[in-house]
Parts: C-alpha cells; sequence; structure tokens
C-alpha cells in the first residue's frame, strides 16, 4: 500500500505526520512512502533525508493525494487555504485518512468524510490502555506540550525559578501552581520541579495524589471521591456546586501563584471554568497563567485562544498548540506513534482495517461510508 504525508495547512502547525526514521521502518514494513515537498522543513526534517530514507518526494498535493491508499496527517482536515476545497474532498473517497480528527468536537467533519467515502482512524480516540500505550499520540503530544508549558511561561515571569543563596543574598523559589494532574499536568510538574519551582497540583480524581507526590509537587485537595473518574479513567464532568466550592478552595493557591498551568479537560466537553476574572484580579501584579485547555472553552475566565494578553498585570498566554512550539521532537514522537499503530495493524504491506479490534475499533470514527463511532454517532444524531 501507498502512505502519503502532506504539507500541514493549520495556520502555526510546524510539525509533519511522518519522520525519516520513520519512513524506513514502514519501508521494510512493505509500504511504499510519498511525502509532500518540504512537508517536514519547518519540523527540521528537510526532503533530502526522507528521500535517503527512501520516500518519493511529491510536488504537488493533489498528485499526492491522487495516488495513495492511507494518508498520514498530525492536524485534523479543515478548508484548504490554497484550493478553497475542504481538505477531505482533496483526499477524496476510497483512501483512509490516520490524524487527529476531535469528532466529539467537529462531528460535522466525520459526516462529510462518511459522505465522501473516505475512512478515518482519529488518534485522540485511541483507548488509554496499557496495550494501546505506544500508539497513543494525546499523551506523546500532552506530555511536550507539558513541558513547554512551563518554558514558556518561565519566559514571560519576571522571576527566576530556583531558590538561590548568593553573596547577594537569598532568592526564594518561584510558585507554580497546575491545574489537572494528567499527562500534560504532570510533565509540567516534573519540568517546573527540574527549574526549582515550589509545584502545587489540584485535581479531581483522588487517584492522582500519589503520582503528583512523587514528582515532589504538593497537593492541593479537594473533597472528591472515586466516581470523579470513568471507566477509561478519564473526569467526569462535575457539577456547578462542585465547581463552586473548588474554586473556593484554590482561591488561595491561585493568588499566592507566580504562574498557574491549567490543564483540566473533560473529553468531549466545554473545558470547566476554574480561574475566574475574580481570582486574576487578586493575583500577583507580573504573574502568570498558561491556558493549555484554550482550545476547547479555555481553564481560565480571561484567556483568549492563540493570543497573549496582559490582564490586571497578569500575563495569560492561550496558545492553543505547544507542540508545534518544539516540532522535531514532538514529530518524532507522532511518527513513532503512527508506526506502532500501523505496525499493529498491518501484514505484508497491507493496512487491515479489523473493526473487532479493540484498538482500531476504537479509535476508527468512520468506515465504508459510516460513521461507526458511538458517541460521535450520537452527536450527529441530537
Ligand atoms: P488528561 O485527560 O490526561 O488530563 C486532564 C486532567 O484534568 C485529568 O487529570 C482530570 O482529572 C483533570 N480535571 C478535570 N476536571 C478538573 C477540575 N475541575 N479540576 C482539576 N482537575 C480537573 O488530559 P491531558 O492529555 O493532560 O491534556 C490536558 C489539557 O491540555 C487538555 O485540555 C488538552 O486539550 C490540552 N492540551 C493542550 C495542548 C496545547 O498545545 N495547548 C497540547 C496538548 C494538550
Amino acid at each position: 500500500m501507498v502512505i502519503g504525508v502532506p504539507k500541514e495547512i493549520m495556520l502555526g502547525e510546524n510539525r509533519v505526520a511522518l519522520v525519516p526514521e520513520v519512513v524506513s521502518k514502514l519501508i521494510k514494513k512493505g509500504f511504499e512512502i510519498y511525502i509532500e515537498e518540504s512537508a517536514g522543513i519547518k519540523a527540521g526534517f528537510p526532503d533530502e533525508k526522507y528521500q535517503l530514507a527512501g520516500a518519493k518526494i511529491i510536488k504537488n498535493v493533489e498528485e499526492l493525494y491522487n495516488n495513495v491508499d492511507i494518508v498520514l496527517k498530525v492536524q485534523r482536515p479543515i478548508e484548504h487555504p490554497n484550493f478553497n476545497r475542504h481538505e477531505l474532498e482533496l483526499i477524496g473517497g476510497g483512501k483512509l485518512l490516520i490524524s487527529f480528527f476531535y469528532s466529539l468536537h467537529y462531528p460535522e467533519v466525520a459526516r462529510k468524510a462518511a459522505e465522501l467515502g473516505i475512512d478515518v482512524i482519529s488518534m485522540d480516540a485511541i483507548p488509554r490502555t496499557t496495550i494501546a500505550q505506544r500508539m497513543d499520540a494525546l499523551s506523546s503530544q500532552a506530555t511536550i506540550a507539558g513541558y513547554k508549558s512551563v518554558i514558556l511561561a518561565a519566559n514571560y515571569l519576571h522571576k527566576i525559578f530556583p531558590l538561590m543563596m548568593t553573596a547577594a543574598g537569598t532568592i526564594s523559589p518561584a510558585k507554580v501552581v497546575i491545574m489537572g494532574a494528567g499527562v500534560a499536568g504532570l510533565s509540567a510538574l516534573g519540568t517546573a520541579k527540574r527549574l526549582g519551582a515550589v509545584v502545587e497540583v489540584s485535581d479531581v480524581r483522588p487517584q492522582v495524589k500519589e503520582e503528583v507526590l512523587s514528582l515532589g509537587g504538593k497537593f492541593i485537595e479537594v473533597p472528591t471521591d472515586d466516581s470523579m473518574q470513568d471507566e477509561n479513567g478519564y473526569a467526569k464532568e462535575q457539577s456547578e456546586e462542585f465547581l463552586r466550592k473548588q474554586k473556593e478552595l484554590i482561591f488561595k493557591h491561585v493568588t499566592e501563584a507566580d504562574i498557574v498551568i491549567t490543564t483540566a479537560l473533560i473529553p468531549g466537553k466545554r473545558a470547566p471554568i476554574l480561574v475566574t476574572e475574580e481570582m486574576v484580579k487578586n493575583m500577583k501584579p507580573g504573574s502568570v497563567i498558561l491556558d493549555m485547555s484554550v482550545e476547547f472553552g479555555g481553564n481560565c475566565e480571561l484567556s483568549e485562544k492563540g493570543k497573549i494578553v496582559k490582564k490586571y498585570d497578569v500575563t495569560i498566554i492561550g496558545e492553543p498548540n505547544l507542540p508545534s512550539l518544539v516540532p522535531y521532537h514532538a514529530s518524532e514522537m507522532y511518527a513513532r506513534n503512527l508506526f506502532n499503530l500501523i505496525d499493529y495493524a498491518s501484514k505484508d504491506g497491507k493496512f487491515l482495517h479489523d473493526l473487532t479490534d479493540e484498538i482500531i475499533g476504537g479509535a476508527t470514527i468512520v468506515k465504508s461510508g459510516e460513521i461507526v463511532h458511538e458517541r460521535t454517532k450520537l452527536l450527529i444524531k441530537n
């Protein structure tokens, strides 16, 4: 089968779906690889490296789409700015698209793929099970994002992170508060600790307390129980009453922080508001908020998607694509996730799209003209 990788077209996207190392591995497995010209350049992978790895470079994206069986992308398909057509229309029927797709947020795109006869496997729908871990691109990208969130926020802070005892006196360490101890939050915790900050972390799932403590963080206790977590290990949507109590409890922590990083998310829902305007008003001048959930509504009442704003003397960063700011390693990890998925589901250079398989079936949104992903189907019906 032929696999094609186009240049990403989402504004600000620097990643690429395959890196040369993974191209060689796929060719050894019996696939042919076509890469659109300059697809990897922004991530640090020039065309020559892909050619050396055995890929064919294609100048024109339409030619690429016409000659491949499988399309690998990072971002969900959108309107193509150069063609005034949707990327799905350019890809065309009879192909398999594997990329982030976010069908719970963009169900109408799933419907479009079904109408066009494009099969879709979504990298954000890979089940978070032990066996699927090596394909879990949400986790690999969230790990990178958690790291970058701290580096970016630190850059805007007018203080240093570590405790310093010098001849010029002692400097006390920065205080970082992290809301949400999932993959991104724990990665942010590790990074902030390595830089020398004192870190406090809050989460609604009591199960994560041990992990926070083991990484050197302090856990902000919010009265919760095991019922806050669903069978897949994700947080369940919380009641208004719970969120009100939580805000009261975290007020002191947030207003004393130098940096607040918010990563709270319930899959498929609007991100819960945790940092209110009132909290921002009461934060120290010069402090920084980085809202990682800004793509899905934001955890901070004042954050703006794609913008860095200053309100009440607090810098609020609403960067929706942190992995793209570290595109070399983010692409490397994403490409390895893709390889592990394709290798798992293929035989002799042929991708076997087996819906009865727990991972492949779970991550398939569209197959043979039908939406097969149950939660997406429900959204379409309602
Ligand atoms: P995750 O599902 O592993 O973690 C989310 C955490 O938030 C969970 O531990 C959950 O229990 C917690 N949570 C839910 N409601 C909460 C509340 N009211 N208070 C405190 N904690 C709460 O998700 P992951 O992979 O760590 O991603 C976190 C967020 O970062 C998501 O919104 C994701 O979209 C975003 N993200 C943003 C990126 C960017 O570039 N801005 C890149 C990668 C992820």
